[in-house]
């Protein structure tokens, strides 16, 4: 209990804290190029506020880059990949190695579309009481919904795919748990939160993605060809 307690006091701390940084990054960096913002904790906070992901869904920016990792391809603070490469279960990779257990959750926050997300969040990933210094080997048996890939529909726009972690507070017992599984539609994160006293995002990443423009004449049959051959038209 008195664990918890501290943990959810830093957060208010933290999150103060960030929002007053936040305010003045994005005011001093607006016009920089990401890449010319060296700290990591500064780079993250200023891709995640300008992509419009600090909300009621997540209040406060992470602290440091989540690697989420393809076999060929991965995010970087909210580049495009195509869903053909985002098949296969993303390794994660953490530095820093927290002693605490995270709740490690990836989602799609446009769905069906960023102009009308009424069915946000889908919840693509959801793994509960993962050690943080083992995240890129943990057991898939943490995982109380497995990989999904993203979704969208021809002719929806861009989604922003959001993967995050959270420190928790105590174990967290996925016996009485929600059917993440199973009802993906409509993930909300913040009585995640809640309910389970989740302590401030210690990592965080984000990609794009989309249905490429050539859909029809590619991606039907063979999905390899519609990685390789579409370029960058989205739609
Ligand atoms: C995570 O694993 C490390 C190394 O095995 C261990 O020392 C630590 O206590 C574990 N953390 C938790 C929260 O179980
Ligand atoms: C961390 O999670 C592991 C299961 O992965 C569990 O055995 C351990 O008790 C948890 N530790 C804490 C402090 O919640
Ligand atoms: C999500 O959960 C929070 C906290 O329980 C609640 O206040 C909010 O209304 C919920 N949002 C939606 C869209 O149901
Ligand atoms: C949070 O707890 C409420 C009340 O027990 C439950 O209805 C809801 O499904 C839980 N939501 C999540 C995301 O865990």
């Amino acid at each position: 209990m008195a664990k918890g307690t501290k943990l959810n006091l830093y957060s208010i701390f933290a999150c103060t804290a960030t929002i007053l940084a936040a305010s003045w990054v994005l005011a001093e960096v607006e016009n920089c190029e990401m890449d010319e913002i060296e700290d990591e904790a500064l780079r993250v906070e200023v891709a995640f506020a300008q992509a419009g992901l600090i909300d009621n869904c997540l209040p406060v920016a992470p602290e440091a880059i989540l690697g989420v990792k393809f076999p060929t391809v991965q995010a970087d603070l909210g580049n495009c990949l195509y869903p053909c490469s985002t098949i296969l279960t993303p390794l994660l990779e953490l530095e820093g190695d927290p002693e605490t257990n995270l709740t490690v959750a990836i989602m799609d926050r446009d769905m069906p579309s960023a102009a009308t997300p009424i069915l946000s969040n889908y919840l693509m990933y959801l793994c509960l009481n993962v050690n943080g210094s083992s995240l890129s080997t943990f057991d898939s048996s943490l995982c109380v919904a497995p990989w999904i890939n993203a979704n969208p529909t021809p002719g929806s726009g861009k989604h922003r795919i959001m993967a995050i972690a959270f420190p928790q507070s105590s174990f967290i017992d996925s016996s009485s748990l929600y059917p993440f599984s199973i009802d993906r539609y409509r993930f909300n994160m913040s009585a995640l939160i809640a309910n389970y006293s989740l302590g401030a995002p210690v990592a965080g990443n984000f990609w794009r993605t989309s249905i490429p423009k050539d859909y029809g004449k590619y991606c039907g049959i063979e999905t390899t060809e519609c990685c390789a051959k579409t370029g960058n038209q989205y739609y």
